[in-house]
């Protein structure tokens, strides 16, 4: 058996004649970039996560950005985030000019421990003489694999410093956190809607979803050069719309996105069942406040880089998110940071093997993968 780690084509099948028909009309229309069908995605949008504005972008990476740079994050400024992300966390707060600041994530939910973010900032604040100017800007929680960081106290401790929260919701669409959506809690939720994502587009995408009427204006002007109207400039902005083609796709898939997460969790249920109680191998856990949408399904094992090795060679394909933490990414040396520095995110990162996840897995496919997991990290 021959198993992906994600089949994206098998889904498209399931959906073509929609897709044809969407694509169709986008090139009747001519609307290419921004335009209407990108304007009916960001209403379909907001509505899906109960928020009152969507702004379409060109990616996850541009949505973090252009959130941070509306709330005002520039030169010298300092962005909280966790070590285990994908890079763009990071590299959102370090094109504003500022600087990340990281925090340990918790070992169960693998998403930003409230009480590190709480230690640091006590520390920061006690250290500090002029608070407003040296305390840390914004909080970024990633909503790690589909499941939302513990955002109360998140947003309490955020309260209480003066900081801005946006949530880093790239992989959580549709996950809620106490029946609250992932993405609309903070002053801004950002989404990648990248192929791979739970919600993906077909070539890049992503949105900002915020209830803040001035921060969504503010992100449509710098995504569009920063028109007031055509060629009269508010402000310096960028180029980060969101293509017609992608905004209809991502119309049609939002439709399907329900049904598909409700998959994901039926899979990440059997995995979890067949996995348990499995020797050296940890399964993921949803806590009680969590809606988990599984974007990813990572399990923990002892010599994880020799599993996958050999899972590959039985035919099923496996991944890791994320490798190497960004703290000790090349990228940021400059950081100083060294081995040691986050202990959790460091050994939850070394340990983590992304199992084949995506909506049209069948029970075939997890029990064959779930038997060659068991096989070989049996000691026998
Ligand atoms: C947690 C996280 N943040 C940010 C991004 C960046 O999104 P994009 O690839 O659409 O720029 C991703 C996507 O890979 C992600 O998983």
């Amino acid at each position: 058996m021959n198993i992906p780690f994600l089949d994206l084509k098998t889904q498209y099948l399931s959906i073509k004649d929609e897709i044809q028909d969407a694509l169709n009309k986008v090139l009747d229309n001519t609307a290419f970039a921004g335009g209407p069908f990108v304007a009916q995605f960001e209403k379909e949008f907001a509505e899906f996560c109960q928020v009152e504005h969507c702004v379409g972008v060109g990616s996850g990476t541009d949505a973090l950005w252009l959130a941070l740079l509306a709330l005002g994050v520039g030169p010298g400024d300092e962005v909280i985030t966790v070590p285990d992300t994908f890079i763009a966390t990071a590299e959102a707060i370090s094109y504003c000019g500022a600087t990340p600041v990281f925090v340990d994530v918790d070992e169960k939910t693998y998403n930003m421990d409230p009480n590190k973010l709480e230690d640091l900032l006590k520390s920061r604040h006690a250290l500090s003489s002029t608070p407003s100017e040296r305390m840390p800007k914004a909080i970024i929680p990633v909503h790690l694999f589909g499941q939302t960081a513990d955002m109360d106290p998140i947003l309490e401790i955020a309260k209480k410093y003066g900081l801005s929260v946006v949530e880093d919701a790239c992989q959580a669409h549709g996950a809620l956190y106490k029946g609250k959506p992932a993405g609309t809690m903070g002053a801004a939720g950002c989404f990648s809607f990248y192929p791979g994502k739970n919600l993906g587009a077909y070539g890049e995408a992503g949105a900002v979803t915020t209830n803040n009427a001035e921060l969504a204006s503010k992100m449509r002007m710098i995504r569009d050069h920063g028109q007031e109207k055509k060629y009269y400039h508010g402000c310096i902005g960028w180029n980060a719309r969101m293509d017609g083609f992608q905004g209809a796709v991502l119309s049609v898939k939002l439709k399907h996105l329900p049904a598909w997460n409700e998959a994901r969790r039926k899979n990440a249920e059997l995995y979890n069942k067949l996995l348990s109680g499995l020797e050296g191998v940890i399964t993921p856990k949803e806590m009680d406040y969590a809606r988990h949408v599984y974007h990813i399904y990572a399990i923990r094992a002892q010599k994880r880089d020799d599993l996958i090795a050999k899972l590959g060679e039985k035919g099923v394909n496996c991944g890791i998110h994320y490798p190497v933490p960004v703290h000790l990414q090349n990228a940021y040396a400059s950081l100083g940071l060294k081995a040691g520095s986050f202990p959790v995110a460091e050994k939850v990162a070394s340990e983590f093997v992304s199992l084949p996840m995506f909506a049209e897995l069948t029970e075939e496919q997890i029990r064959y993968t779930a038997d060659m997991v068991k096989a070989l990290t049996s000691k026998s």
